[in-house]
């Protein structure tokens, strides 16, 4: 190439600039490989044209743009002078023939003939130092411009085209995964993504169902890791709400007022360091759910301040006097027990009775263990798709022993544990010794107290009944009653709402 540059005029090297300009601008590859044969044929005055690429799927050179010509006429020329065109795909060097209609190469193609084509240049379009592609130019009248210097200068533009064409092709790539991702996101936002199939969760999950088309607040309680987040988020995307915005805000630790400029915006000079106007979250958030996390931690005045959000769904923004209003589901979540702080007059109980028409609690995951071998298979096909891998095993050995652990930082540890066992298994299906985990003896020897020993038989009889209560009070030989007593005393079974709260 180097060669061939040196034999471009400065005219052309301008041109060369000003080509290279405008198909770096052209991101999309049809309007890209329009606008290179436009210049191609032009440069050298060319009767007809077209450009072919090659098809990674099967190898082959297919016509993607032609000039004055069918696609028919260029497939016709393509075949016969294959071999031209071959030649100059596979030696990557340009070829110039002045005599076309006599060369034999081009014997047998309908095209040069009813055209009396003599004049004929091809490049190859290169990239990386392998052809992706061609650019055939032909002429029958005009051959004075076929020279030596102009069919450098198509390949220089060729060269040129070729790069565009990658980043577009790429761009398109990029797009399409995008695409991929999405979908899997929305997936990823469905039910069938939250793992489980014991009671305590098909409990869960009829709740969800019932308050999918309200817009009523929901209160999400549960530990660290149960899945908080998850059901916010399936509830938003599979609801009425679902192609409005889903903004999510954690209010922990956070001080008072950076959360209240977050949440409600802030007029321009309202404090220092606010030097323009800030929309808040809630007005981004119109029209869609806002989740509120972390919600026991939030201060006496935000506490007011989201109160009217809920009442009337107005809000100002800091240091502002206009009412601004957003129409917004709320969901909030916590892992402290919020009637407590609300006993305790951390929390308006106002704003709990607004926040907490119904109650999400998710159970922690030793409370339902059978769940366990569905979320391990999960996390298995999770990470095996993440890396292209197919999904790894595990004996039913390591199965036992994650399935006796007891999870203090539940789902979102078991996975982490997954991920890591993935990793340090290898090659090898997945042994204890990549767990991690305390083994199974210190959880079976830990010293418990009667109370925790009697919640933890009588949840598991009860998964084994598959929630049947009856039964479950039949095989421990306690009363209904007792059973209902105990279930409503560690708030199982009473995901109702506030008045049962
Ligand atoms: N039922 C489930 N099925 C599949 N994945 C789950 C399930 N529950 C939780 N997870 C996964 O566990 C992790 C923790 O879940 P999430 O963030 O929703 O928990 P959280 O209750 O909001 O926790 P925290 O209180 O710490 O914020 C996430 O990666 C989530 O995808
Ligand atoms: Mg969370």
């Amino acid at each position: 190439m180097e060669q061939n540059q040196r034999i471009i005029d400065t005219e052309q090297l301008q041109a060369l600039f000003d080509i290279g300009q405008v198909i770096n601008s052209i991101a999309q590859k049809q309007p890209l490989l329009e606008k290179v044969m436009d210049i191609a044929t032009e440069a050298i005055r060319a009767d007809r044209g077209f450009l072919m690429l090659k098809d990674e799927s099967n190898g082959n050179l297919n016509v993607e743009v032609a000039r004055n010509m069918s696609e028919g006429q260029a497939d016709d020329i393509a075949k016969p002078s294959s071999s031209v065109i071959n030649k100059v795909f596979k030696e990557t060097k340009p070829l110039l023939l002045h005599n076309a209609l006599t060369d034999p190469r081009f014997s047998g193609s309908e095209s040069i003939i009813l055209q009396k084509i003599t004049a004929v240049t091809c490049v190859p379009l290169i990239l990386k130092g392998v052809s992706i592609g061609v650019i055939y130019l032909d002429s029958a009248a005009n051959r004075q411009e076929f020279t030596e210097s102009t069919m450098n200068f198509i390949q220089a533009i060729a060269n040129q085209a070729a790069i565009a064409i990658e980043n577009a092709r790429l761009l398109e790539e990029l797009q399409y995964e995008n695409r991929l991702l999405q979908s899997e996101l929305q997936r990823t936002y469905g039910f069938p993504e939250i793992i489980g199939t014991s009671a305590r969760m098909q409990e869960v999950f009829d709740i969800m169902r019932k308050i999918l088309s309200s817009d009523i607040s929901v209160l999400l309680q549960g530990e660290s890791g149960t899945g908080k987040e998850l059901v916010a988020r399936a509830v938003h995307y599979n609801g009425h709400r679902k192609d409005k915005p889903f903004v999510a805000q954690f209010c922990g630790n956070l001080s008072e007022s950076l959360l209240e400029s977050e949440l409600f915006g802030h007029k321009k000079g309202s404090f220092t360091g606010a030097i323009s106007d800030k929309r808040g979250l809630f007005e981004i958030a119109d029209g869609g759910t806002f989740f509120l996390d972390e919600i026991a931690d939030i201060s006496p005045t935000i506490q007011a301040k989201l109160l009217r959000v809920l009442q009337e769904g107005n809000f100002r923004r800091v240091g502002d006097t206009e009412d601004r209003h957003a129409d917004i589901r709320i969901i909030s979540a916590t892992n402290k027990n919020l009637s407590s702080e609300v006993e305790g007059g951390n929390f308006r109980e106002d704003l709990y009775y607004r926040l907490n028409v119904i109650t999400i609690t998710m159970p922690p995951l030793r409370e339902r263990r059978s769940d366990i071998p569905v979320l391990v298979d999960h996390f298995l096909k999770k990470i095996a798709e993440k890396h292209n891998q197919k999904p790894k095993r595990i004996s039913s050995e390591v199965m036992k022993t994650l399935a006796q652990y007891h999870w203090p930082g539940n789902v979102r540890e078991l996975e982490n544990t997954v991920e890591r066992a993935v990793v340090l298994a290898g090659d090898n299906i997945i042994s204890q010794s990549d767990l991690l985990i305390p083994q199974v003896e210190d959880s079976k020897t830990k010293t418990r107290n009667l109370k925790e020993q009697e919640k933890e038989i009588v949840l598991r009889t009860l998964e084994e009944c598959e929630g049947n209560k009856t039964r479950t009070a039949e095989i421990l030989g306690v009363s209904l009653r007792w059973l209902h007593y105990k279930l409503s005393e560690w708030n199982i079974g009473k995901n109702r709402g506030n008045q049962d709260s």
